[in-house]
């Protein structure tokens, strides 16, 4: 984990939050190289999700919402960690982890089980100081708007993406009649103040999700719930080219669950902290358009037409969270080892995600001729796929080092071969260091064929 924080911050894809302030905890800020990464994952998703679907209804909801769509769900009472208190430091803790960085496995405990075993087993803070009782912590971002602070102007900042779906289900019912099954998705940001941010961008306090609301007639969610779980799968492994052996899914216990689940699965993956939580997808049943109906009194019912019936759909959310997805991206491809008798580090990046997709190099930086065709195939190509860079310095060499530390998988050389004989230049490959003659008219297909 830490080489790979150490390269993503030295390469520009990912940087502390407010750095120059001594950082603020839980929050990053992502460069050139993570921004781009960052595009791909959620244009990938985007189109399985959205585009390539004809029942997928894509939405973005504003972050601060009424604070009674945070009662009706549930959030205000319930979105809670264990927290337990160093009654010396007053620092804070979760329970759970603290339960499990001392071998006890906190799955399945209610808050009094995760108490008593914290007494039974006299466990100490980290600092070594006596803890107090373990209690419910609201992860809520709790703000005020407008000028007057008081009961009624509270907000929050979302902690979900999913809420800004469900209060929306009635304006996709009204302005596009869509039959069920049909689901609603968006891509954004959601708060949690999580009590001890950790492990790079794996637990946040400021984190996106791409999350799917997909509504159903009550007797049929189990064919779509089984449906999502592959297509998780399918998604990590032919899009993001992730490999599949570290991907594994685990149905949750009941009292492990989200307050609004019947029924969950995780998709979990084996980070370099070990197997942990990627994806969820849970059975949400009325749950949600129930409590919003209740809530605003808004009839968040659907007719259906052929039965002439009139209920309140259920939904299967399928949610996938950006930074543990760049997170699995990164481990997964980071790989260290010697070509042509050098050690080196390169991440073995799928094309589709990958930053860079294509650096053109002239041989010589001081042969203005072979800069100028060089500057010529970039700009071609720059047109085309936009995540293209020129580079110029140093030696072949080290510029094949640089590019391989970023994941681009094709290095494009131009040299007097190029101009003086044959319009073809030298493409390289990333993981075997292998090299090929490729004619410039054919460039840009030879890289398509890459991101297909
Ligand atoms: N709408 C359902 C929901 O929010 P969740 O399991 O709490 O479910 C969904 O979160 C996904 O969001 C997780 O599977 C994970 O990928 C991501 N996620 C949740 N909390 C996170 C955090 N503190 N930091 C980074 N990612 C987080």
């Amino acid at each position: 984990m830490e080489e790979i924080i150490s390269l993503a911050k030295r390469r520009g894809f990912i940087y502390q939050g407010s750095e120059i302030y001594g950082g603020l905890a839980g929050t990053w800020d992502y460069g050139p190289l993570g921004v781009a990464l960052k595009n791909n994952i959620q244009n990938l998703w985007w189109k399985r999700f959205v585009l390539d679907r004809e029942d997928m209804y894509g939405m973005d909801a504003a972050i601060l919402m009424n604070q009674n769509v945070w009662k009706a769900s549930g959030h205000v009472a319930g979105f809670a960690d264990p927290l337990v208190e160093d009654l010396k430091t007053k620092k804070r803790y979760r329970a759970d982890h603290l339960l499990e960085d001392n071998n006890v496995d906190p799955k399945g405990m209610t808050l009094e089980q995760m108490d008593a075993a914290i007494k039974e087993k006299k466990l100490k803070s980290p600092d070594g100081n006596p803890l107090g009782d373990v209690r419910q912590f609201n992860m809520m971002f709790k703000t005020h708007m407008g000028a007057t602070e008081d009961e009624t102007s509270i907000s929050y900042l979302r902690p979900e993406t999913a809420q800004g779906m469900f209060v929306n289900f009635k304006n996709i019912l009204d302005s596009f009649h869509p039959k069920l099954p049909f689901g609603m998705a968006q891509i954004g940001k959601a708060f949690r103040n999580e009590i001890a941010p950790r492990d790079f961008i794996f637990r946040v306090r400021e984190l996106e999700q791409m999350e799917i609301e997909y509504f159903v007639n009550p007797k049929d969610w189990k064919e779509p719930f089984e449906a999502f779980q592959k297509e998780q799968i399918t998604f990590l492994v032919e899009d993001l080219g992730i490999t599949e052996s570290k991907i594994h899914q685990v149905e949750i216990a009941p009292a492990d669950r989200a307050h609004y689940s019947k029924h969950s699965v995780d998709t979990e993956f084996d980070f370099p902290i070990g197997q942990k939580e990627l994806y969820g997808l849970a059975y949400r049943t009325d749950y949600d358009l129930a409590a919003h109906t209740k809530g605003s009194g808004v009839d968040l019912s659907y007719f259906d037409e052929e039965a002439k019936e009139r209920f309140i759909p259920h939904c299967i959310e399928p949610t996938f969270g950006v930074g543990r997805t760049m997170l699995a991206i990164l481990s997964d491809a980071y790989t260290k080892d010697t070509l042509n008798g050098e050690e080196r580090i390169y991440l073995k990046l799928s094309p589709k995600v990958a930053p860079v997709i294509a650096a053109v190099f002239p041989l010589l930086k001081n042969k203005p001729e072979l800069v100028g065709k060089a500057r010529e195939v970039f700009t071609m190509l720059k047109k085309e796929f936009g995540r293209v860079m020129f580079d110029d310095n140093g030696n072949i060499g080290k510029r094949y080092r640089r590019q391989d530390e970023i994941g681009t998988p094709f290095c494009i050389t131009v040299d007097f071969d190029t101009i003086e004989k044959d319009q073809m230049v030298t493409v390289r490959h990333r993981d075997t260091g292998a090299q090929e003659r490729v004619a410039i008219v054919e460039l840009t297909d030879y890289i398509k064929k890459a991101i297909q």
